[in-house]
């Protein structure tokens, strides 16, 4: 697969402003900073479809994103990021967790996690709760462009085993720098479409 077009659609709060076409869709978690934006902008070869900053916190809605106008991709605000107050915070958890809960059309989760970093509590916390909601899942190692050689194996067993990654979930390198792990990720998505049958919403009928 390739993508051919990508365009920003619309920003949304909380589920009611989420396309209504039954389109399968693509989420992207993980902490403020790791690399969700960017990696969407790396799968799109698009420079700045989805807004990135070197600051954390930059994402604060649900951005979603039609790719090739038969799927989305969904870029949504990263946890673990301490400079924001605790009101906000917890309203971006209720967003994202009312999110992948609620929303049939969400298909797969990929879970960003630094390639460099053991992944952190809220990161473990995360991967449960997609599994506890039954939900396929592929962990993207991001700036693999930061790591040595060497240093490649040792991290992912070491990531692989705090997140005690199920056997049907797999884990994927990816550099933003290096423009790698884009084809083996566009792979798990056409995976994913090949048995997708979209959802069909009933018309509304106004009187
Ligand atoms: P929030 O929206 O705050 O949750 O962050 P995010 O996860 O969307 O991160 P974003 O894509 O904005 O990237 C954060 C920083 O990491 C930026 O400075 C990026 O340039 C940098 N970055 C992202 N991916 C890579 C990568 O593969 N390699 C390197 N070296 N830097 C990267
Ligand atoms: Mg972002």
């Amino acid at each position: 697969m390739e993508i051919k077009k990508a365009e920003f659609v619309i920003s949304a709060v909380n589920g009611n402003n989420l396309p209504r076409d039954g389109k399968a869709e693509f989420v992207f978690c993980g902490r403020s900073n790791v690399g969700k934006s960017s990696f969407i902008n790396l799968l799109c070869n698009r420079k700045s479809l989805a807004r990135t900053s070197s600051n954390p916190g930059k994402t604060q809605t649900l951005n979603i994103f039609s790719i090739n106008e038969e799927f989305y991709f969904v870029d949504v605000p990263g946890y673990g990021f301490a400079n924001v107050s605790k009101s906000i915070k917890a309203s971006f958890a209720r967003m994202i967790e009312t999110y992948i809960k609620k929303r049939e059309e969400l298909q797969m989760v990929f879970l960003l996690i630094d390639f460099r970093h053991k992944p952190s509590a809220e990161d473990v916390q995360m991967y449960e709760f997609i599994k506890y909601y039954g939900l396929p899942c592929t962990i993207i190692l991001t700036k693999a462009d930061k790591l040595k050689q060497n240093d490649k194996p040792k991290n992912k067993k070491m990531i692989k085993e705090a997140l005690n990654l199920r056997e049907e979930d797999r884990m994927i390198q990816t550099s933003v720098l290096k423009k790698e792990g884009i084809q083996e990720t566009l792979n798990v998505i056409e995976e994913v479409l090949k048995d997708y049958e979209p959802i069909v919403y009933e018309e509304e009928i106004e009187e």
